[in-house]
């Protein structure tokens, strides 16, 4: 992976303008962590492989080397709190319109999952740390299955999980992907961080959800509920109507949203 072609399609003022790369890692969302507090908001740190890469909900993420974009960018957003996990949605917003224009498309599975062909493509998972009650760091970690090919996944991935070499019959070039993401990213940031505004990003997401009609299952802990996804809302919520005829707008958190037919089972 070179850096130098890296900054040579990058449009951004200082999102990816700082890179730490590492040719293996344990998961780049863990040393993100680390260093967040010494290094500039806009870093990213990226490895060609991680040995113990972090999905949603306790999950192992699948990154073998060389073959996606496993990466994490710290940001410094100084907004209140309870606003941060909508950056989520800025990074599916960021991923959907760089994959378009590779002349890609693809669909955003809310909140944060990318699909192409009903197969999960890129998955996104947010963290947050705290240095004190006041001084907080949102860490995107985002994994884009590239170039990996049919035996890079395991039996279960197989059906559920794709890359875009697959689906495009022909390798992707990462550097590239990488600065379209890093630069979209950067322009649906910037009105969110001045002013809180994430409206593109929720616009991006309403268009192109692969959830909007149909029926989905709702897992939380230990409770599983059927509903109909009517719609995406103005604050990024899930608004789903419940067989039972009641309405409820789901905010990200720890839910977990299953397709009823095929794959969509995240
Ligand atoms: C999910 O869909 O469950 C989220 C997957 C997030 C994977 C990325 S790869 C780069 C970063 N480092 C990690 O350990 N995880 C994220």
């Amino acid at each position: 992976m070179k850096k130098i072609d890296l900054k040579s399609y990058l449009t951004t003022n200082f999102i990816g303008r700082s890179i730490e790369y590492h040719e293996s890692i344990s998961s780049t969302n863990t040393r993100a962590k680390e260093v967040a507090e010494s290094v500039d908001e806009g870093t990213v740190v990226i490895a060609e492989e991680q040995t113990m890469g972090k999905g949603r909900l306790g999950r192992n993420w699948t990154s073998p080397k060389g073959k996606g974009l496993w990466f994490s960018l710290v940001l410094k957003p100084g907004l209140e709190v309870e606003r941060l996990p909508k950056i989520t949605l800025i990074g599916a917003a960021a991923v959907y319109k760089a994959l378009r224009g590779m002349g890609i498309k693809s669909h955003i599975k809310w909140p944060n999952d990318i699909v192409i062909d009903g197969k999960k493509v890129c998955g996104i998972l947010t963290e947050m740390i705290f240095k004190n009650k006041n001084t907080y760091y949102v860490i995107v970690g985002i994994g884009i299955n590239v170039n990996l090919d049919k035996k890079d996944f395991t039996e279960e991935l197989k059906n559920k999980a794709t890359s875009l070499k697959l689906v495009k019959g022909q390798k992707i070039d990462r550097i590239r992907l990488l600065a379209h993401v890093l630069n979209n990213f950067e322009k649906l940031y910037i009105p969110f961080k001045e002013r809180g505004d994430i409206s593109e990003a929720i616009k991006i997401s309403r268009e192109n959800s692969i959830l909007t009609g149909r029926e989905v299952k709702i897992i939380r802990a230990s409770e599983e509920k059927v509903g109909k996804v009517l719609d995406i809302d103005n604050e990024g919520q899930l608004v789903v109507k419940y067989k039972d005829g009641k309405i409820e707008a789901i905010f990200s958190g720890e839910v977990s949203i299953r397709g009823m037919e095929g794959y969509l089972d995240n």
